[in-house]
This record gives C-alpha cells, structure tokens and sequence, in this order.
C-alpha cells in the first residue's frame, strides 16, 4: 500500500481549522446571530463550543491519530485495542460509516451553495468595474431568486466547485490539502482583518459591537440553534476531525492543537459578524428596517447594496466573496476527503480514482439539490420528512445537521469515553504534550455534557423541531 499522507504540525492546525471554519462560519453564524438578537446567542454559543464542541473535537483526533486509518478503520481498530471481539468491533464501525454519509450528504448541498460565493464574485467584479447603479441595488433580491430558479447557472456553479473541490483532494495530503489551506487560511484571515479594519472606520462599528456581546432574552430555540450550530461550525459528528487526525504527527499536540483549532474558528466567526453588523447597522435605520430581511440570503441580498454604499466598497465587495469561497473550499476539501480516504484506507483504491468516482456520485447528489431551488417544481417543494421543510435541498441541509450531526456526535463521545480504554485515551493525549492535567474534566466533559447536549438536541429534533 502507498505511504499514508501527513500533515506537518502547522499544517495540521490550518487544515483543520480550514475544515471548521467555511460557510457555517462566515454566512451562517451572522444571520443566525442577527434572528436571535446577538448577546446571549453568542455567549451560549461560546459556552457550547467550550464545554461540548472542545472536547468532542479532542476526541475526534485522538482516535484517528492513534488509529492511524479513516473513520470507520479507525473506531474499529480502537474497539478492538480496548478488547472489543471481532463483531462488535465491527458494530461499532458503524459509527465511521455514519460519518461517512454525513460526510456525502453534506457536500451535495454544501457545493451548490459554495458555488453562489463564485457567482456573486463574478457579479461584484463587473459591479466594481462597471459601476454599481441605484436600479441594481434595488433588484438584488429579485436577481438572487432569479439565480436560484435558474436551473443551468446553478449546475454550472455547482460543478465549478465541486471540480475546484476534487482538484485539490486529488493532490493528496501534503500537496493538495495542506498546501490550499497553508495559502487560503493566512488568506481568508489576511482579508477579514482587512475587511474589519475598514469597518471599524464606519459608523455601525459601535452599534455592531453592542449587538454581538450584550446580555439580552434568549429562548430555547435559540439555544438549540447555538448548540447544533457549534457541532457544525467546527466540522465534528461525522468524522472529519478522526479522517485529519489520522494525518497528524505524533509531535504535535492534540489539546492544544484542538484549542487553536476551536479559538480561530470562533475568532473567525465573530470577526465576519462584526464585519457584517458594521454594515449592516451603518446604513440608516428606516432604510435598514425596509431593506433588511431576517433570512439566509442576507449575505446576497443585502451585502453588495451596502458595500456598495460604503467608502471602499468598490474593492471590498469582491474581496469579501472571494473569501468565503476561500472559506468553503478548505471545508468542502475536508467533506470529501473523510468519504476519499475510506475507500483508499479499506478497499485499496487509489487516491485518484477514488476521489473521481466518489466526488462524481456527491456531484451528482447535488444537481437534483440544486434543482429544488424554484428551478424544477417537484424537486423544489419535495417534502418527504417534515412539515415545512420543502425541496431535495432543504431536506439534505435538514437531514444531516438535524439528526446524522447530533446522532454521530453523541456515538462518538460515548464512544471515546466509555468504549475506549482510559489507558489508550491518556497516553495517547499526552503523546506530545506531556502529562495531561485536564484529563479527567475532559472525561467528564465528553462522558457528561457533551451527550446530554446532543441527547436534549436529538430529543427536539424528535419534537419537530428544526434548527
Ligand atoms: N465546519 C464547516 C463550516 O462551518 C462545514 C463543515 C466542513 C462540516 N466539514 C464538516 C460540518 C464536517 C460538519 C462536518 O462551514
């Protein structure tokens, strides 16, 4: 078998700090922020990354470094480590092809929304060049809905991504993944200070603070929303934090690579919403309260007519959609990296192959996804598992953050925390760091708080409920 990639230490932390840190970040924690009235969303969102996102993340990679194999590989081997018998080991893989579905499943839909970065880069390029007119800032919605109904321009971006996605997994660990975030990572950070700099110049930038980190009312839809979003936002349930840790060396330090990991994903996702708020709050109230919808396509719908309204915001409109494309791909490489790596683990393919003829069929998933954004009317309002959740789409997105997410992260922290040997779990977290202190909160952490967070998640999901 061909040598398993691996990542430098610096390399691991951007890599997997470029897997947590993409859409869920920079397109979905404002807008979410902004539905819940900041404050307190924020503060329950820091706790659960923190008390449960943290530690979950730590056990993520300790199995896949320790194990050295992919997901499913790796929970097997750790079972059997612990003196688990053939089958049951084998039961408990289940867990790693869990991830893997997650892992296909959320890139399908993840690509096609990735794609519309791409589209509204073009977009702010000609706007940028060719001058950005009052009648173009007054249909940016209906051109936002006339984008997602036009069936051909969606494929079209769809697959330019999914081709930018596979380009960069197809070369590999050190020359495909590492190198992309290396550069896109220092990139992404490079532009959002910028972004943040311009914007503490204008007039919003005090108000947008107040907003972020104020104690106001929080309901329990709100923190359902921030807890669900923490697993999501630092790409753990699902095996993507195993798959990469498989590809760590046994010099760097898993605790604190997974604190780095978790601070510049948080760092990264307040630094947008700070960017975001400024804009948002320096444009004059009654316009704002006309103009301003409280949905998922404000970074569409609202963004360029401000930045357009802004000084500076002739460079910073393309810029900035530049850098959530950066954002997504480092995410979208990880997605399909945990489905690549199994089959290049367990059934011996090359990394080629593999990622041609998986990254094919995840494509392929994602055109009907694509499709049930207003451009086929029975893909678009397909509504199979729940009331109100309509389209192929909306059921993915719905599918997996609802209930593959939380169901994989709750077997993952038992898993780590009462189906692993405490000897194997210690000596590994202290491989490169030395003796551990914090060991046992983190036991208590992963074998506590973690599982009644996702079982309190699981149990409204189950009450209809949707996050
Ligand atoms: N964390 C990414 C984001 O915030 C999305 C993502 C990438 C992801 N890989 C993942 C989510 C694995 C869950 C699991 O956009």
């Amino acid at each position: 078998m061909a040598k398993r990639g691996a990542f430098g230490r610096m390399g691991f932390v951007l890599a997997a700090a470029g897997s947590a840190v993409g859409l869920g970040n920079i397109w979905k924690f404002p807008y979410i922020t902004y539905a819940n009235e900041g404050g307190s969303f924020v503060l329950v969102y820091l706790l659960a990354i923190v008390a449960i996102g943290a530690p979950l993340m730590i056990a993520e990679i300790l199995i896949g470094r320790r194990a050295q194999r992919s997901a499913v590989g790796a929970v097997a081997a750790m079972a059997q480590a612990t003196g688990f018998g053939p089958r049951a080991s084998r039961s408990f893989s289940g867990i790693g092809w869990l991830g893997i579905a997650s892992g296909f499943v959320i890139l399908s839909f993840y690509s096609v929304v990735a794609g519309w970065t791409l589209y509204y880069f073009g977009k702010c390029l000609w706007w940028s060049w060719h001058g950005f007119s009052p009648a173009d800032a007054q249909s940016l919605g209906p051109m936002f809905s006339d984008f997602l109904a036009d069936g051909r321009r969606q494929i079209f971006f769809h697959s330019l991504f999914s081709a930018f996605t596979m380009g960069v997994v197809m070369l590999g660990i050190e020359g495909g993944i590492e190198k992309a975030s290396k550069i896109l990572m220092p990139l992404l950070f490079g532009i959002l200070s910028l972004l943040l700099l311009a914007a503490s110049q204008w007039d919003g930038f005090s108000a947008a603070w107040r907003f972020l980190f104020h104690f106001g009312p929080i309901n329990a839809e709100g923190i359902l929303e921030a807890v669900g979003h923490a697993f999501f936002t630092l790409s753990l349930g699902m095996g993507a934090m195993i798959t990469y840790g498989s590809y760590v060396s046994p010099k760097s330090s898993i605790p604190r690579s997974a604190l780095v990991i978790c601070l510049l994903d948080t760092l990264i996702a307040l630094m947008a919403s700070m960017v975001m708020f400024t804009i948002i709050f320096s444009i004059p109230e009654a316009e704002r309260a006309t103009s301003f919808s409280k949905s998922a396509s404000i970074m569409f719908t609202t963004l360029p007519r401000m930045f357009y309204a802004l000084p500076g915001g002739v460079v910073l409109a393309p810029v900035f959609f530049l850098l959530v494309g950066f954002g997504a791909l480092t995410s979208t490489i990880s997605l399909l990296e945990v489905v690549v790596s199994y089959f290049i683990d367990e059934l011996g393919w090359s990394r080629k192959k593999a990622t041609l003829i998986m990254g094919g069929l995840i494509f392929a998933t994602g055109v009907p996804a694509a499709l049930s954004l207003g451009a086929h009317g029975g893909l678009s309002s397909w509504a199979p598992l729940r009331e109100g959740t309509a389209g192929v789409f909306d059921n993915l997105d719905y599918l997996a953050s609802n209930w593959m997410l939380p169901i994989g992260g709750l077997c993952i922290a038992l898993f780590a925390a009462f189906g692993v040997k405490s000897s194997i779990t210690r000596t590994e977290l202290e491989v490169g760091h030395g003796p551990w202190r914090a060991y046992g909160m983190w036991r208590l952490l992963l074998g506590l708080a973690t599982p009644s967070a996702i079982l309190w998640i699981v149990w409204n999901v189950i009450q209809g409920h949707r996050f």
